[in-house]
């Protein structure tokens, strides 16, 4: 039997991450975890047990710690970042520390015989030009937010470099070891549990959802393909995942009884209002498991088991 290959991750004790970290372990292969564990994570805690997964705490800007974890691993997927504009913006300097030069001080680091993932989001396409029909890849990015500016400037600058495959996620939902509710699917079904009712903004904006257990699904689809997919960057997700905020909000009452409530009172800082295309990722063999019912109806089951108020929740982004 070959030697399992090593996955190095920063950022592995966040949201996608706590999904990937056990998929991989199952799967047969050495998790190498890095973060510096900013919100006071456990979600990697039940990992340490297995023989193939180690963790080390530590910031992706301190370039010898990076040096040293990177030794001996095959594959990087470089979960480490500041994430959501409202969180770049209040940190700016660090936002563009972690998300943009740390992830090419990796790139600088790594040999360019090992392949580097890296995930950037579909919040730069149409902010600024209307699009009409659906994004593909090469409909211009055009971030407004400090978070979609750090997260584009770093996948342009990879994807000159060698053995490098990019994703635009599309909004991620569901429920991982590290809880997020800033999400706009996870935040509608707290609110609807938590208040009875929900308000809702720019209801007619469309937008496109991906359960965060095909995250971990693709990424490791993506190792194993590494040679087809290298090169490119991927919008990830379904068209199948293409809803107004109405649908979503819709949905969300249907499940929980809540009362809806449209207005025009508030706006969305990155103005995300755009279909995805998908077909390039399906080209190379890959569509989500998880659908919309299944994945709306186990994300409320989850979080009506939640009778506390989950520390460091980060704070809503829609
Ligand atoms: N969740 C989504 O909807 C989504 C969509 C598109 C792209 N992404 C991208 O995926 C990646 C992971 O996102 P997430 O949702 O898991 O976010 P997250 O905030 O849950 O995870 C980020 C992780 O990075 C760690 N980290 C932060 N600064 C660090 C530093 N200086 N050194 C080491 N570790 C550090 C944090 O402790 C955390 O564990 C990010 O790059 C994000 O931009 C996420």
């Amino acid at each position: 039997m070959s030697t399992p290959k090593t996955i190095f991750i920063p950022g592995a004790a966040g949201y996608l991450g706590s999904a990937l970290v056990p998929r991989l372990l199952e799967r047969g292969y050495r998790v190498r975890a890095f973060d510096n564990f900013s919100y006071q994570q456990t979600c990697l805690l039940p990992h340490f047990v297995h023989p193939n997964f180690e963790c080390i705490t530590g910031d992706v800007r301190d370039r010898e710690a990076v040096r040293a974890a990177l030794e001996g691993t095959d594959f990087i997927v470089n979960l480490a970042a500041l994430v959501g504009a409202p969180l770049c913006k209040q940190r700016e300097k660090e936002a563009w520390e972690i998300n943009y030069e740390a992830a090419l001080l990796i790139d600088e680091l790594r040999d360019p015989s090992q392949g580097y993932i890296y995930p950037n989001t579909t919040s730069g396409y149409g902010t600024r030009n209307p699009v009409e029909g659906l994004c593909g890849e090469d409909t211009p990015q055009e971030p407004i937010s400090v978070y979609g500016l750090t997260k584009v400037k770093a996948e342009q600058e990879l994807l000159q470099k060698p053995n490098v495959v990019t994703y635009r996620f599309t909004t991620v939902f569901g429920l991982a070891g590290r809880v997020r509710l800033d999400l706009m699917p996870n935040d509608f079904v707290w609110k609807a549990i938590r208040q009875g009712f929900l308000v809702v903004f720019e209801g007619h904006f469309q937008r496109s959802f991906l359960h965060v257990t095909d995250v971990a699904d693709v990424m490791i689809y993506t190792i194993e393909n590494f040679e087809r997919m290298k090169g490119r960057p991927y919008n990830v997700g379904h068209e199948r995942m293409n809803k107004t905020k109405r649908e979503l909000a819709e949905k969300v009452a249907e499940l929980t009884g809540c009362y809806l409530h449209f207005t025009d009172l508030r706006e969305d800082p990155d103005k995300r209002n755009y279909f995805i295309s998908f077909k390039r990722i399906q080209e190379v063999g890959w569509e989500p498991k998880v659908g919309w019912d299944d994945g709306l109806r186990s994300l409320h089951a989850g979080l009506k088991t939640l009778h506390w108020t989950i520390p460091h929740a980060n704070v809503e982004y829609y």
